[in-house]
């Protein structure tokens, strides 16, 4: 599907007529039920439970965690810096939003539990990509890929399980994810939440809360380094607007160039890039028969870039999503976080963090990729720059401009 009212149809309209689709079940091994892949009323049911913890005010609380993670990574690249080393830059941006996913969801700093995610996390995303399209059963022979993907993930639910349990036995009440889980009542039984169900949902925030994240901030910066007269408009915007203090919720607003070149980066690199649904029954769309069964694929790829919908759509142009440009727009052709009941729970969270990100980095360092790197997308479950992206850190106070 590449037709914003098509795909409004299959999100939206007639969104009761479609799962999941059997793709998903790649996912489901690693994450179980949890909201991403869960379906129906049990969906439902999460999904609201889940809903309140990305509130506006829950939002504005989190920003604080989200500045004070960067400002990490910030002090621990000033050594980086003098030594003039490279950087590895998905790596980093990887576990920046690894972090700040687990401080913010459950109030955690995990120590050396952080290093277990950070280990593991690329082995479970290499293999679900490699199986995406396997069969059941090469998915369930013990070949070497698959015990390293059965090891990882052990490790990675004895750290969330650690997590839970410790939660239980404290009973402290956090205003995060895990709390509100941990309290939530069946209205008919008063059962509360499992600790598998608990485990998958934590597991499924971990995972689909920091991967996407990280893959719009390294598309950002590789787009930046080809764009500098944004990158300059950028670092203005933020020395204005911030004034040398520490960015915050109060900032978003006004950091409109900031916020609008995320926008398009996620329009010309979709960390989603593709997803898929199944029809549960007989259907048609715009004249085409779209039988019980059927598989269907929205992809934002190439929405995002059909010339009907986007003029010139190669250009990177952050003012596309000036107001009166986007008003302008079908309301499906920019779905870089789904549409409809299934929508991403995280859009909110997820914009605030970058726009936080770019800020907190404009303000010390200029990011300037290693010349000569032949950059690719690669689309896996996730749309990667492949090989990798590597960088220097340019200091901005020692920059002439
Ligand atoms: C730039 C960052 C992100 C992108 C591009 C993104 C993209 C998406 C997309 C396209 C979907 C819909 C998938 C489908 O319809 O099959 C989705 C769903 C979801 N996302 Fe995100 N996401 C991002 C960040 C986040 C963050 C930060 C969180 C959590 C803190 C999150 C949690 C989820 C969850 C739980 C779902 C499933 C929602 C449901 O089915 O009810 N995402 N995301």
């Amino acid at each position: 599907m590449t037709d914003p009212a098509d795909i409004k149809h299959v999100l939206q309209d007639n969104a009761r007529n479609y799962h999941k689709s059997p793709l998903f079940e790649r996912l489901r091994d690693v994450v179980g039920n949890g909201l991403l892949t869960s379906e129906d009323a049990f969906w439902l049911r999460q999904r609201r439970l889940a809903q309140p913890a990305f509130h506006r005010l829950r939002l504005i609380a989190m920003a604080d965690a989200m500045v004070a993670c960067t400002e990490q990574m910030l002090e621990r690249w000033d050594g980086i810096a003098s030594r003039g080393d490279p950087i590895d830059l998905v790596a980093e941006m990887m576990g920046l939003t690894q972090s700040i996913i687990v401080r913010t969801m459950f109030s955690t700093d995990l120590g050396a539990a952080a290093e277990v995610v950070h280990r593991t996390w690329p082995i479970i995303n290499r293999r679900i990509g490699e199986t995406f399209w396997a069969t059941k059963l090469e998915t369930r022979l013990p070949l070497p890929a698959n015990r390293r993907l059965w090891r990882a993930k052990a490790e990675l639910e004895a750290v969330v399980d650690r997590i839970i349990a410790g939660r239980r036995r404290t009973g402290r009440d956090e205003p995060d994810l895990l709390s509100m889980f941990l309290a939530a009542r069946d209205d008919e039984t008063g059962d509360g939440m499992t600790d598998r169900q608990l485990r998958d949902e934590a597991l499924t925030m971990l995972l689909a809360g920091h991967e996407t994240t990280s893959l719009a901030l390294s598309w950002t910066y590789y787009l930046l380094s080809r764009h500098a007269d944004v990158e300059r408009k950028i670092e203005d915007e933020v020395d204005r607007v911030i004034a040398g203090g520490r960015p915050g919720f109060a900032h978003l607003e006004p950091l409109t160039c900031t916020r609008r070149t995320i926008e398009e980066s996620l329009r010309l690199y979709p960390p989603a890039w593709g997803f898929s649904r199944q029809a549960l029954g007989d259907d048609e769309i715009r004249g085409y028969r779209v039988p019980k069964g059927s598989l269907v694929f929205v992809i934002p790829f190439v929405v995002h870039r059909r010339p009907k919908l986007w003029p010139d759509p190669e250009r990177f142009d952050p003012d596309r999503f000036a107001s009166e440009h986007e008003s302008a727009r079908p309301r499906f052709a920019y779905i870089p976080f789904g549409g409809g009941p299934r929508g991403c729970i995280g859009s909110q969270f997820a914009m605030m963090e970058a726009q936080l990100i770019v800020a907190a980095i404009a303000q010390r360092y200029r990011i300037a990729l290693v010349p000569g790197q032949d950059i690719r997308p690669e689309p896996l479950i996730t749309l990667r720059p492949a090989p990798g992206i590597r960088a220097h850190l340019e200091k901005r106070g020692r920059l002439t401009r």
